[in-house]
């Protein structure tokens, strides 16, 4: 991917403008770990790097104006994401990221919609930013951060963590008393029946 990086920069100015302090800073540690991510898994570093840095750009949009937006563009949701702000800002993420910065490459996109519920089967991009959303430096610190990053080096592949990100999940769903959507349980099985050897 050839990077125009005075439209990385607009972005930048754009996320630094429409999110919270924390949220840019989680923007751009996501996109970095992104890149590190990339790296390993031998993938374009600048196009992860992108899809991490946008990834939370619809954070701040109120649950009404994303309900709107998602209606707006017929787009399809899944498991009562309609009614919860956490994951909704996914899926209306994609739709801001195409309208406000001109994104058209489908992966980057897709990588967006899925980042916070994931799926099964995900691309490499969407791997590497659902796991880069999870272990970036800036929310979780340098240590935790580095470990997973050798975690990933160590296996070669991306279904360890991911699958550890989905069994804290439903772990945390459980201790908290709160719904968990069946396609989450499936991803959790599927990941451990076919993937996860140990
Ligand atoms: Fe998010
Ligand atoms: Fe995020």
């Amino acid at each position: 991917m050839n990077t125009d990086y005075t439209k990385i920069e607009k972005i930048k100015e754009w996320l630094k403008n429409n999110l919270t302090d924390e949220r840019y800073g989680h923007s751009l540690g996501c996109a970095d770990a992104a890149k590190e991510i990339a790296k390993i898994m031998n993938y374009d570093e600048d196009r992860a790097y992108l899809a991490g840095l946008i990834h939370d750009c619809a954070k701040s949009i109120p649950l009404d104006e994303a309900k709107h937006l998602l209606k707006e563009n017929n787009f399809e949701l899944v498991c009562g994401e309609e009614n919860n702000k956490k994951v909704l800002h996914a899926p209306a993420g994609a739709i801001i990221a195409k309208k406000e910065f001109g994104i058209t490459d489908e992966d980057i996109l897709s990588a967006i919609r899925w980042h916070t519920l994931g799926k099964s089967d995900m691309n490499t991009l969407e791997k590497i930013v659902f796991i880069a959303d999870k272990i970036e430096p800036f929310s979780r610190g340098e240590i935790e951060y580095k470990q997973k990053l050798q975690l990933l080096k160590k296996t070669g592949g991306a279904d360890k963590i991911i699958f550890d990100c989905y069994a804290y999940t439903i772990k945390s769903l459980v201790d908290r008393k709160m719904v968990i959507c069946p396609r989450t349980v499936e991803i959790y099985n599927d990941l451990l029946l076919n993937n996860i050897k140990n």
